[in-house]
């Protein structure tokens, strides 16, 4: 049936008319429920543990105890003599098929099971292949490996002192633990604006190391069938195809002959981009026992060797001018990648889009120096919820900003708005570089301070001080890049980052839609639905989306950094509009007219010259399959690869306010507004949900999260217990504001939303505890804000900083 068309009666406008017609059909600004969640909440989403094949094998991993030790012996005879043990691999094993070593998404190579060496706790050191998952994991305790323990290395400073041991040993050339050293911008401009500057303003900060901590943990079932060749691989990944190369690259398996299947995933945010040596030892046990093999990696495993994020030392400064504005921007980052540089980046960047901070500012020139270290940690550096290091750049900027504004005495929001790129500036050249094409910044601040009322929050900080109590007011304000490519700057490993979407429309007008990306919990099979109803008039619950299995989806780069939306949506539309091309010379076949006489609205195609005379996008369809013109090929269906022009650049502003108990340290948020603006949204309750759970994951950051580790390399923080995820409870309240800028260059005028919360929130909650701490002198203390770091900031009127000690009691 065709969609029933609204009568367009003379009070309402045409674009009323039409934002009624999409919401209708559940079309773009439709608050349309998940269709997901159906599954999920009824308890039958389809994860990585429910995948179960006949003759199926598990397999267990045994991890290192210390962190940096030599292997002199591994004997698993005792292992072996467990019934229901099928294989113990070692490294010895994978290295005899070239296969103990892998290369990492940033040109380095980590070891998939060790050799000579551990470099990490928690480094997988065997692995056990039995009947049921309890055989093995009680046949890794019958595995005895002896080590010799090395000294450990837990900070870059351990890492960079002279005659520090060397980790790396395994690579050639390699003489300290520096991974990489990099630098972007104009130094001897930026030198020169310091030099002329009347306040130079500086801060250093850490931000802690974090982990993820997706519910769902990591996990793979591989099933290599000797008789066709062909191996899947079920498997928690954010980026299928991907997989699929390094596989291809790594086991030299024919690509044609490898299925990566990502099925339901419970989150993502970051940990399940990197290649884990779990999957790679699954994919080898199940070609070497012709079985079927699962792993599932339990919560410590998950919480001490993979997808670590942050752990990163940021110095900077800025030059400034007595009246407030900015000259210049120096800043130098030291990341502590641990044992292997094994997160994503796109190749040219060695730190990511870190050279992104004060892009919403009109900076003149700027400079950044970067070194990454290696230290006897688990790999680090995932983007976790965020856009390749953007998370770490953003909370520097602002934390930068807020310091600088009390240096020179100004008023914290009136400092922004003067720095701000103007509306009427884009497209405007970031000083590191990047084009920005559009915003409000301005007008987004504004609406935040309305939201929060902060002249009168002013004025109350003041009246709580006289009497003793702490009241605080932070802000943070940032725009982002979102949707990495283009492809002209951004690849991985050399694959060009651009997404892909195909659309088949069959013949009743319903359709299926797969794309290059992989949801994880955003609700792509919702959001997606709405774009096709939007370029095509038909219903999104009538368009099936797939994604995930790269034997069906066309080739993607996947979900990460929020570039769905900017990327693979693009390609959505695209390929909507290029069905909607053929339809249109159905449509003329259809009406005995030219193409040329045809006209479009939301789901049907009229005659120009008699508007009553039309076939709807369903009737089109039908016509594919059973009334083609001559000439015409049949079917309605098409692909289509997207490769963006530019990133996209949402901006928000976030408002904190706070009071901090002097006598405990406590601080309890009172109000927090967030102002954002990703342009046009397609579900803004989906957005809002993107915010929300954005907000949260930053609260959490800056108040209570944190992994650590002692002088001996142990990881404090391998359970929920010391990691601690904020419930319902301790998460406040949030107040949603939106500011609408398209973005020019999106077919739909969006921009990507999902990590903005994360990478801007963090920020605001700092910048309002110290602003309640105003008046002591401290500057800054180093996230997580626990409360006895608080109370010492407090009472002993000094910054503190670093990660929280250690306490062994
Ligand atoms: O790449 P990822 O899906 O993590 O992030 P995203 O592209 O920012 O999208 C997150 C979710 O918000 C998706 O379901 C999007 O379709 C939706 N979204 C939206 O409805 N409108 C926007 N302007 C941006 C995202």
């Amino acid at each position: 049936m065709p969609p029933s068309m609204p009568r367009r009666g003379p009070e309402m406008t045409v674009t009323e008319s039409r934002a009624l017609d999409e919401i209708k059909i559940g079309g773009m600004g439709a608050s349309r429920r998940r269709v997901e969640d159906n599954r999920f909440i009824r308890g039958r989403g389809h994860y990585i543990d429910d995948v179960v094949l006949p003759g199926m094998l598990h397999m267990e991993i045994l991890r290192s105890p210390l962190a940096h030790a030599k292997i002199t012996r591994i004997d698993t005879s005792r292992a072996y003599q467990i019934p229901g043990v099928r294989l113990v691999l070692t490294g010895d094993m994978m290295a005899t098929r070239n296969l103990a070593w892998m290369p990492t998404l940033s040109y380095d190579t980590q070891a998939v099971l060790a050799t000579d060496k551990v470099r990490f706790q928690g480094q997988e050191v065997a692995c056990v292949i039995a009947d049921d998952p309890y055989i093995a994991k009680d046949a890794c305790e019958a595995i005895d490996v002896e080590y010799e323990p090395l000294p450990p290395i837990v900070n870059p400073d351990q890492a960079m002192a002279p005659g520090a041991p060397l980790i790396r040993d395994d690579k050639e050339n390699q003489h300290d633990n520096v991974a990489f050293d990099w630098e972007v911008g104009d130094k001897e401009r930026t030198d020169q604006a310091f030099a002329s500057a009347d306040v130079v303003s500086r801060i250093s900060l850490h931000y802690p190391r974090s982990h993820p901590s997706p519910i769902e943990c990591c996990g793979s079932v591989a099933d290599f069938d000797r008789a066709t060749g062909k191996l899947t691989v079920y498997m928690t990944t954010q980026a299928p195809h991907i997989v699929r190369a390094a596989v291809a690259l790594i086991a030299e398996l024919p690509e044609h002959q490898i299925r990566i299947v990502s099925p339901d995933l419970g989150g993502g945010f970051g940990n399940k981009v990197p290649v884990y040596p779990g999957y790679v030892m699954s994919i080898l046990a199940s070609i070497l026992t012709e079985r079927p093999v699962k792993w599932i990696e339990d919560r410590t495993g998950n919480l001490i060797s993979t997808g670590f994020a942050r752990d990163i030392y940021l110095d900077g400064e800025l030059a400034l001018r007595k009246d407030g504005r900015i000259l210049g921007v120096r800043m130098h980052t030291t990341s502590d990648h641990g044992a292997f540089f094994a997160d994503a980046q796109p190749s040219k960047f060695k730190i990511g889009l870190m050279h992104s901070a004060f892009a919403c500012y009109d900076v003149p020139t700027a400079h950044l120096t970067a070194r990454g270290v290696y230290t006897n940690k688990a790999p680090g550096g995932v983007a976790y919820r965020c856009s390749f290091r953007v998370t770490e750049a953003m909370f520097f900027q602002e934390r930068m900003v807020q310091a600088a504004a009390d240096d020179l005495g100004m008023d914290q929001a009136e400092f922004r708005r003067m720095n701000f790129v103007r509306d009427d500036d884009f497209p405007h050249r970031t000083p590191f570089g990047f084009l920005t094409d559009s915003g409000q910044y301005a007008k987004c601040l504004q609406v935040g301070l309305d939201a929060i009322g902060y002249a009168d929050f002013r004025a109350q900080q003041a009246e709580a001080r006289s009497r003793g109590r702490l009241l605080g007011l932070g802000i943070s304000t940032m725009t982002e890049p979102l949707g990495a490519g283009n492809s002209r700057e951004y690849d991985i490993l050399g694959i060009k980052m651009f997404d892909s979407a195909e659309l088949r429309v069959h013949m009743t007008g319903k359709a299926i839609l797969r794309t290059g990306a992989k949801t994880q919990g955003q609700g792509h099979e919702t959001t997606w639905g709405q774009i096709v109803a939007h370029e095509l008039g038909i219903p999104s619950e009538d368009v099936l989306v797939e994604e995930g299995d790269t034997d069906t989806a066309p080739f993607g780069m996947g979900t990460y950094a929020s570039r769905s939306t900017p990327v693979a949506g693009a390609a959505v539309a695209m390929v909507s509009r290029k069905v909607r091309a053929k339809a249109r010379k159905l449509a003329a076949h259809l009406l005995e007219v030219s193409e040329e006489d045809v006209e479009w609205e939301l789901g049907r195609f009229y005659v120009r010259s008699n508007p009553a005379q039309g076939v709807t996008i369903q009737e089109c369809a039908m016509a594919a399959y059973s009334n083609m013109p001559d000439g015409l090929e049949p079917g309605l269906e098409a692909n289509a690869y997207y490769d963006p022009p530019n990133l996209t650049w949402p901006f928000a502003c976030y408002i904190a306010t706070v009071e901090v108990d002097p006598m405990t340290g406590v601080w309890d948020v009172l109000r927090f507004v967030a102002v954002d603006d990703c342009g046009v949204r397609i579900n803004p309750m989906v957005v809002e949900g993107q915010i929300m759970g954005g907000l949260t994951e930053a609260y959490a950051m800056a108040s209570m999260q944190f992994i650590t580790f002692d002088a001996e390399g142990n990881c404090v923080g391998s359970n929920f217990m010391d990691y601690l995820l904020p419930t319902a409870w301790e998460t406040p309240g949030w107040e949603l504001h939106e500011v609408v800028t398209p973005c020019p260059h999106h077919p739909i005028g969006a921009k990507g939303i999902g990590e903005c919360a994360t990478v801007g929130g963090p920020a605001a909650f700092v910048n309002a505890v110290v602003d309640a701490l105003g008046g002591t002198g401290v500057r800054n203390i180093d996230m997580p804000l626990l409360p006895d770091r608080v109370h010492e900031a407090l009472t002993e009127k000094h910054d503190v900083s670093g990660a929280p000690p250690v306490k062994t009691d």
